[in-house]
């Protein structure tokens, strides 16, 4: 039986999840409906994407009885009140990055999950991409020995981008594109806590983060060095290094293609698609489909590879470093 994916907000990235979903077989993934702020524009997008049921509002997308799980594509400010609305009617929901814009709401989220029993997962999709899945059980098997440095940066020129900066849509560096390279230092240590976190910034005019540089301290003398920027391009590459050697990713690090173990590169294809994409490689974003599929068809209520107790985690360093930046993001 296909998976039936309810769409939330018809903006960029629902468009580049449903192009993604539609490069994986019709029995597996089927977009069954899709439910935007305005009916004209959900209609406009299930039109765009042959989806045979299009809402005004997203409390009927809730109602639809023939959804097995919601694709949650607003902008973050949104996503609290978005998977409480979808877990009271029982949906299962893959929640686009940030889960929320704090801590607090993400541990709101993940108690609710457990009270209503449907699955969640924050849709950091890199994680699922071959290069990942490579880099993780080359790391299982210490193909670089032990893991002493990482480094990551994303720094795009988004400054032009008012979901980006601006403080009511969510804007800000690391929760925009930072948030990729906290993940992926996560991925690398397990999921360990940091012992530390420092960070300097600058603001934006608007008072979001614009350009951010964390370290990371882990136990055992090991680092993370992280970089992210509304305000420049970079390489946006990533690398570990090892006592036996190194792994790089080559730009894009959140969404790879390529990896170099040692000198050796590897290339990745994507699916391919004829449609529009808004961002790099989306077609990518059916990697992380088919995982939620599998995860749904064991009955999990989360994902072994992108855990809720990671997510809170990944919240609460990205809540340190506003902090320390002089940001306050309230849950309120
Ligand atoms: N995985 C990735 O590669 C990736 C890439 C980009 C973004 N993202 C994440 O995906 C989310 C959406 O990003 P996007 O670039 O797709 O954004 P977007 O196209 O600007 O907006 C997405 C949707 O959010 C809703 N929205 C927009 N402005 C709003 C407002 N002022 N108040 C309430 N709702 C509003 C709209 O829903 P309706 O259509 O219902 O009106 C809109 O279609 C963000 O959380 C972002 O971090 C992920």
């Amino acid at each position: 039986m296909a998976t039936r994916w309810g769409i939330c907000s018809a903006g960029k990235i629902s468009n580049d999840f449903v192009v993604a979903l539609q490069t994986l077989p019709a029995q597996d993934h089927q977009a069954v409906a899709v439910a935007a702020r305005d009916l004209s524009r959900a209609k406009e997008f299930a039109q765009n994407h042959s989806i045979p049921k299009a809402y005004g509002t997203y409390e009927e997308l809730a109602q639809d009885p023939d959804i097995d799980i919601v694709y949650v594509g607003a902008i973050h400010p949104a996503h609290r009140d978005l998977v409480l609305l979808f877990f009271n009617h029982g949906k299962n929901v893959l929640c686009e990055k940030p889960m929320t814009m704090n801590v607090k709401e993400v541990k709101e989220l993940i108690s609710a999950a457990r009270k209503h029993n449907t699955f969640l997962m924050e849709a950091f999709w890199s994680r699922f991409f071959p290069v990942y899945e490579e880099i993780r059980s080359l790391l299982d098997r210490k193909v670089i020995g032990e893991v002493k440095l990482v480094r990551a940066e994303f720094c795009a020129s988004l400054l032009g981008v008012p979901r980006a900066v601006e403080k009511e849509l969510g804007g800000g560096a690391l929760l925009d594109v930072g948030c990729y390279c906290v993940q992926f230092a996560s991925m690398v240590f397990n999921g360990e806590k940091p012992e530390s976190v420092t960070a300097k910034g600058f603001l934006h005019d608007t008072g979001v983060d614009e350009t951010v540089t964390i370290i990371l301290q882990y136990s055992g003398k090991r680092q993370a060095i992280i970089t992210c920027s509304l305000a420049t391009e970079m390489p946006n590459q990533a690398v570990i290094s090892g006592t036996k050697g190194m792994i790089q990713i080559p730009s894009y690090m959140w969404s790879p293609t390529s990896l170099i173990v040692n000198g050796k590169e590897t290339k990745y294809s994507l699916p391919p698609t004829t449609k529009h994409l808004y961002f790099h490689n989306s077609t990518g974003l059916s990697y992380e489909a088919e995982h939620v599929r599998q995860c749904l068809l064991k009955g999990l209520k989360e994902s072994p590879v992108m855990s809720l107790v990671e997510s809170e985690l990944l919240a609460t360093i990205l809540e340190e470093v506003h902090v320390l930046l002089g940001i306050c993001i309230n849950a309120e």
